[in-house]
């Protein structure tokens, strides 16, 4: 089988009911980055940030899925597909994609604030009751913190991502603005024979150096032109 491998991101969610960041009305026109995703931030004013992250994780717990999920998911049948995705929600998991890399974090786990064991032998922690609140602590006795790659912050699946990436034959990228580095670097891991499609109803800028098909659709009818297209 040939390996498939979607680079997903907030595009892809943005029909189930979850802003994107970049569009008009996008999270990050009401909210400043500096304010809420940002070490800083959290040292500033760490329950302004856990209540901003507890909103987004009602948001994805109150969403299903929609028709681009399920059709990434279908591609299994005939594809080794692995899904790369910036997003923090599970609707790629929900609608049954098997192998999938967040490379920002998990909005549904929480992990310790400690600065000393961060990235290191990280533990999780399913965030039961929906919010992670001002006192919840991790068995180190630290206040519990989202599972959320902020700016500043190393992303550790990068490598991992970016050798999935470089075995790559088909590579579908979708509902992402290529804003956000290293993310937005990873196609460039592709080999030279790896065909490369790019579905967003709005231009993205990507580099002339590749060879980019562009599907000028939202996410859930561009995936059933992207599907023909592979026919
Ligand atoms: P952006 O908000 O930057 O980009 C969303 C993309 O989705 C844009 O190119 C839109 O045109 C496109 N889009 C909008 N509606 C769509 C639809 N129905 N179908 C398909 N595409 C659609 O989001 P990301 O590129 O995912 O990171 O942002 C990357 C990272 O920036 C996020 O993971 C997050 C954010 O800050 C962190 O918080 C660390």
């Amino acid at each position: 089988m040939e390996n498939l491998v979607v680079l997903s991101g907030a595009g892809v969610s943005a029909e189930s009911g979850i802003s994107t960041f970049r569009d008009s009305g996008g999270l990050w026109e009401q909210y400043r980055i500096e304010e809420v995703a940002t070490p800083e931030a959290w040292e500033a004013n760490f329950e302004l940030v856990l209540d901003f992250y507890n909103m987004r994780r009602k948001n994805v717990l109150e969403v299903q899925p929609n028709q681009a999920h399920y059709e990434i998911a279908e591609l299994e049948k005939e594809y080794n597909v692995h899904v790369i995705t910036q997003n923090i929600d599970d609707l790629h998991e929900r609608a049954g994609s098997k192998n999938v890399l967040h490379l920002h974090g998990e909005i549904l786990l929480a992990k310790s604030s400690n600065p000393a064991t961060l990235h290191v032998n990280e533990d999780y922690y399913p965030v039961d009751k929906g919010l992670i609140e001002k006192g919840d602590t991790c068995s180190n006795g630290f206040q519990l913190r989202p599972h959320v790659v902020w700016f500043g912050e190393p992303v550790p699946n990068l490598s991992i991502a970016e050798e999935i990436v470089g075995k790559a034959d088909i590579l579908l990228v979708i509902g992402t603005s290529l804003n956000v580095y290293p993310a937005a670097n990873l196609l460039y891991f592709s080999k030279p024979s790896c065909k490369i499609y790019l579905i967003d109803p709005n231009q993205v800028n990507v580099s002339h150096d590749l060879d980019v098909k562009i599907i000028r659709e939202k996410a859930t009818d561009g995936m059933k032109t992207f599907r023909n297209l592979l026919k």
